[in-house]
């Protein structure tokens, strides 16, 4: 048990300072031209007014789009506070933006319409947890959107788990459904992107 916590720290704080260390060339064109392909998936799913938490927002790109369509009611939560500041000075009064570890979310059950996760999921050191968290401040018959990393080639997944600061764990297209089923989750619906991205969409009955 004690190993797990320190195990569960270790991650924690390597990604912190991966992600702290990287916002300032975070929104550069390279980096963009790769993250877009995992948030504008997200977009696509986003149908009706609501409450939007964008869960990992890095520097609040996702968010920046959801205002530009004039959504109001726009939160984001990501544990780096430099991609955080980044995010805030970006999205001003248009979005709430505060540091937050994913696996303890700091608002009430049933909180938003939509509750998403991009490019970010397999940074998460209790992937369960996470996910019964995001389930948790899902308002009923809220949809919870998760796009991340799914390569076709599978090798290449081994090299990211090698090489990525921070990484815990690529899931394969079963694996997301069987998480999403173990948090109750229903109408799970899983679409491929180019060949590097997969999102999962479920929603809170
Ligand atoms: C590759 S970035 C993706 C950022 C953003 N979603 C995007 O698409 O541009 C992964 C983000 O996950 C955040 N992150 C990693 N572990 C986290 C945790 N336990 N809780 C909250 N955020 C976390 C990092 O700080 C980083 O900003």
């Amino acid at each position: 048990m004690e190993v797990t916590i320190i195990m569960h720290e270790h991650n924690l704080h390597e990604n912190e300072h991966f992600f702290d260390h990287g916002a300032a060339k975070y929104d550069k064109r390279l980096t963009q031209f790769w993250m877009k392909k995992f948030y504008k998936p997200a977009l696509h799913e986003i149908k009706t007014e609501g409450s939007i938490l964008d869960v990992s927002c890095g520097t609040g790109n996702l968010l920046l789009e959801l205002s530009k369509r004039s959504h109001k009611d726009l939160h984001g939560i990501d544990y780096s506070q430099q991609m955080v500041e980044v995010a805030q000075a970006k999205l001003k009064e248009n979005a709430t933006i505060q540091k937050a570890d994913v696996h303890h979310l700091p608002f009430k059950e049933n909180s938003f319409d939509y509750v998403i996760s991009t490019e970010a999921f397999h940074h998460y050191y209790d992937q369960q947890k996470a996910l019964q968290e995001l389930v948790r401040v899902t308002k009923k018959m809220g949809k919870v959107i998760i796009c991340d990393i799914n390569f076709s080639f599978k090798n290449i997944h081994q090299l990211f788990h090698r090489f990525e600061p921070g990484h815990v764990k690529i899931n394969s297209k079963n694996e997301f459904r069987v998480l999403f089923e173990n948090v109750g989750l229903t109408q799970i619906r899983q679409k491929r992107h180019y060949f590097f991205a997969l999102k999962t969409v479920g929603v809170k009955s």
